[in-house]
């Protein structure tokens, strides 16, 4: 439907003719072409001029004290850069790309007309098998990749279900997972009234924990606060803010379709 729909409006074809001389020469929009240009601006938008890239460039005074703290708790005790890996094939986005179960509290909306468009998994349609959905292998039953962790400051919700709202929230979680997830709420996590309605069964998600969170990280409260402020700030490309992101959004699209809401972003007029 839209390559379809790509091909037959001709400001597309217009558009992706200059990108390839072969749709300018007649022949149609392929999915790969549609594929390459989403990718093409997707990365147009890593924004990896942290102060910690700075940091690591030799310029030592772009963290500020409470953010080297909390960088070597990150990298050390706290045992985050084992999954939220930097160095090689990470490609210092925080990310070691691995499907793992952090006992993230499962929460579903109910399915039908007005309510959720996905049927959940389990007996009760309210679990969400995560990478099992594509394997097929019960093992992988709850897993989920490891979420990149840059410019987090400005994310609204956190983990692959938005089931804390507070990034000290996300981070506290780690910390005790089964303290966490047993005694998790969804409306003092801040979720919206639709995902409030039922939390799915959580001992089953414990049960096969990963085994580097299996046991509790205890620190600190000066130690935690440090490690938010590295993770909040240290990790925030300044360029990441609302002005700059809202002028991304256009004023409408070829195909005339209505375009998305965006809550926090001034309606086009004011941008
Ligand atoms: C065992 C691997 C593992 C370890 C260790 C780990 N994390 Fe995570 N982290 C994950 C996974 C997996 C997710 C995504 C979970 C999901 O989407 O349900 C995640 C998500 C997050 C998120 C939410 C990001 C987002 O965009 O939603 C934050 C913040 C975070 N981790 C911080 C930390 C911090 C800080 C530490 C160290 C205290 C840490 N993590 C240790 C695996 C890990």
């Amino acid at each position: 439907m839209v390559l379809q729909r790509l091909n037959s409006i001709p400001a597309y074809r217009k558009l992706f003719g200059r990108a390839f001389p072969e749709v300018a020469a007649g022949a149609p929009i392929d999915f790969s072409m549609f594929g390459r240009a989403i990718a093409e601006f997707e990365f147009a938008l890593t924004f990896a001029n942290a102060p910690i890239d700075q940091f690591a460039r030799g310029d030592l005074d772009a963290m500020t004290p409470a953010e080297k703290r909390g960088a070597l708790i990150f990298f050390g005790k706290g045992r985050c850069v084992e999954c939220h890996s930097v160095a090689g094939k990470a490609n210092e986005m925080f990310t070691d790309s691995q499907e793992r179960n952090i006992g993230v509290p499962q929460i579903a909306p109910f399915f039908g007309v007005g309510k959720g468009d996905t049927i959940f998994d389990g007996p009760n349609q309210d679990e969400d098998f995560g990478l099992e959905q594509i394997t097929n292998n019960p093992a992988d039953r709850y897993h989920f990749r490891t979420a990149p962790l840059r410019n987090l400051a400005i994310q609204p919700a956190f983990f692959h279900n938005g089931s804390f709202t507070r990034l000290e929230d996300a981070v506290r979680h780690h910390l005790n997972v089964f303290e966490s997830a047993r005694n998790y709420d969804p409306v003092r996590a801040g979720v919206e009234r639709d995902l409030r309605q039922r939390v799915g069964p959580i001992e089953p998600v414990l049960a096969t924990v990963d085994p580097i969170l299996a046991t509790p990280i205890n620190l600190t409260d000066a130690e935690f606060d440090d490690l938010t402020a590295f993770v909040r700030n240290g990790l925030q490309d300044k360029r990441v803010n609302k002005e700059n992101l809202c002028r991304l959004i256009p004023d409408s699209v070829p195909s005339g379709r209505p375009l998305l809401k965006f809550v926090n972003c001034p309606k086009d007029k004011d941008k």
